[in-house]
């Protein structure tokens, strides 16, 4: 989604300072992208579409010293990539980037062009700023903060709005609803950004401006304002991520930095909540049914979740799709506990979801992973992820960290429940102990991983089969194929191909097959024959390594992983598909950290 850097500075540093935070905003996913600089008593606005380096080429034929500027990348959902649709956007005094929906821009335009308003563009973003411009034209007192805010009262969506007034050229004025804004504080000016990645080179003091607070920023001052324009204080926060953590440090793309960050992470989780018996003061045994809502890999890691919260605490989970899920009829009761997963606490549906299941008087848990976003915020209680910035669209810690805290959650319901023994946690105790070994070790195999991208790269398309926690594994690593490679593949139950899709089994048609739940094994195997007696080509994957003598009756290519206990399993048998899917996409020559067309964030819905 779009990303936004406001620099209010008190040195003539601001187009770089704007430049160099966008860049840090890139992993969002963009089109196009533009800066607009005051100085010598006007705005001077830069666009351009495509990447941040076009838009620089611009600016390099330019001399620019300018110390206010406001900076935008564009991630297009009303009107095509293209400059004129790219922010920031200008109409009359007002200057203006926007991260968001306005859902109600229609009506805005027809009112503003039957009042002589023209249009340059056919964006939303565009007729927010002429309505703004409109009001702050009728105002009186010019006072700026009553133009945005009555202008706000009429705009419908979702926004986070800078704003540069032409009667106000060095002061940034911002305001949010439902999409992330922060307000950086540094002792050579202050900054107004989507997220903390943006000026963590300049600073790691921010204040979280929550929905329907605004922000009137200078260089040296920051005021901060309630709904009712009263002026509040609020907390400062420091960001406890480092602007390293958004570097590669030598990894070709994020995406590998962040899978090979994954037997760290998942250890230091273990050893955070394991042992640390009050990160949860909800009593989960308490509530007869459990709702996950999230959406894409962390709606998979839900679904992980479903069949170890079934399997081990024998609660009834639905893990449902949080764009579904918030316009379905809810049927929360009060022993209803809803648990939300999010790795950036800001996509849109899944924080809709979780207000509609406050709303209806669910208990609701977060797990997240960006300190402070809004679902966090939100949620009754949070339980951090702290996998450290994921930059990469394609999540990969991000997912696993989630997957290992409702791991952590089972067994904390179980002990609730009095039907945690000893034999389990000792084991799950013991296995934690060696985790990221056995991790590090499956990663480490890089050689392959390779072997099986060559044998896949070129295929049109391809199946991911499993049962039971398998075939959860093979939506997840289903979707990050199709993400980063752009291949299409689909993951079945691998008893349901029968019913339609075997149909499309011909010659060579790659299929990836885990085995990996003892009690499931032999039926998955009779499936995979079916699919090899057809012509298949088997990349078959399981920690069943009894049954070696076997494996080629039905196998082209055999990984075989580390067997860990159940509530471990798929953390271990994730790392193949990551690695499988990294490995196609490179061989495809595909933009592995910023996929055509995805966000890292999807702050609209
Ligand atoms: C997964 O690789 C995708 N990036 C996407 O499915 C993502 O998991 C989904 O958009 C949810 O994002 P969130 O965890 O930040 O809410």
């Amino acid at each position: 989604m779009c990303g936004i850097i406001g620099y209010s500075s008190k040195k003539k540093n601001a187009k770089d300072v704007v430049i160099a935070g966008l860049k840090n905003l890139e992993y969002r996913g963009y089109d196009s992208a533009g800066i607009a600089t005051s100085e010598n008593g006007k705005i001077n606005l830069y666009k351009a579409k495509g990447k941040i380096a076009v838009l620089e080429d611009k600016l390099n034929n330019e001399v620019i010293n300018a110390s206010t500027a406001i900076g935008h990348t564009r991630w297009a959902t009303h009107g095509e990539p293209n400059e004129t649709n790219a922010h920031p956007h200008r109409v009359g005094n007002v200057t203006l980037v926007h991260n968001g929906i306005i859902e109600n821009y229609i009506e805005l335009k027809n009112f503003l062009l039957k009042n002589g308003v023209t249009f340059n563009s056919s964006t939303d973003t565009e007729v927010a700023c002429a309505y703004i411009n409109y009001i702050y034209q009728k105002s009186e007192n010019k006072n700026k903060l009553q133009v945005i805010s009555t202008a706000c009262d009429e705009i419908r969506g979702s926004y986070a709005f800078s704003i540069i007034f032409d009667d106000e050229l060095d002061t940034i004025y911002a305001t949010r609803k439902d999409s992330p804004l922060i307000i950086g504080l540094s002792d050579d000016g202050n900054f107004a950004a989507s997220d903390i990645s943006a000026i963590l080179d300049y600073t790691n003091k921010y204040i979280l401006l929550e929905h329907d607070e605004f922000a009137k920023i200078t260089c040296d001052d920051v005021e901060i304002y309630n709904k009712n324009l009263e002026k509040i204080d609020k907390e400062i926060m420091f960001a406890n991520w480092s602007a390293t953590e958004y570097k590669k440090n030598g990894y070709e793309h994020f995406m590998l930095k962040e899978i090979n960050e994954q037997p760290e992470v998942i250890s230091k989780l273990f050893n955070n909540y394991f042992e640390n018996e009050d990160y949860l003061s909800i009593n989960i045994a308490d509530y007869d049914t459990i709702h996950i809502v999230a959406c894409g890999s962390a709606m998979h890691a839900g679904m992980i979740g479903k069949y170890l919260f079934e399997n081990f605490a024998s609660i009834p989970v639905s893990v449902e799709i949080a764009s579904e899920y918030r316009y379905k009829k809810q049927l929360i009761t009060p022993s209803t506990l809803v648990i939300i997963i999010s790795q950036s606490g800001e996509t849109a549906d899944s924080l809709a979801a979780l207000r509609i299941a406050k709303e209806h008087g669910a208990k609701t848990i977060a797990i997240v992973n960006v300190v402070g976003s809004s679902i966090s915020r939100e949620a009754d209680e949070t339980i951090y992820t702290y996998a450290g910035p994921e930059i990469a669209v394609a999540t990969t810690k991000g997912y696993t960290s989630q997957v290992a805290i409702l791991s952590m959650l089972v067994l904390n319901a179980m002990k609730q429940k009095n039907i945690l023994d000893d034999s389990l946690k000792n084991k799950v105790q013991e296995e934690i102990g060696k985790i990221k070994e056995v991790l590090s070790k499956v990663i480490d195999n890089s050689e392959k991983y390779i072997k099986i991208a060559s044998a896949i790269k070129d295929k049109e398309h391809l199946f991911f089969l499993g049962r039971g926690i398998d075939y959860t594994l093979c939506l997840e690593g289903s979707l990050k194929l199709k993400e980063i490679s752009y291949m299409h593949s689909e993951a079945y139950a691998a008893g349901e191909l029968k019913h339609g899709t075997i149909s499309l089994i011909e010659e060579g048609t790659p299929v990836i097959a885990i085995a990996t739940d003892k009690t499931l094994y032999e039926k998955t195997v009779s499936n995979i024959k079916e699919t090899k007696a057809r012509g298949a080509y088997v990349i078959f994957i399981t920690n069943n390594d009894e049954d070696v003598e076997n494996y080629n009756d039905f196998a082209d290519i055999v990984l075989t992983i580390p067997k860990v206990t159940e509530l471990l399993q798929p953390l271990v048998t994730i790392l193949p598909l990551q690695l499988i899917a990294y490995e196609t996409a490179k061989m495809r020559g595909c933009d592995i950290d910023k996929p055509k067309n995805l966000a890292k964030s999807v702050t609209v819905e």
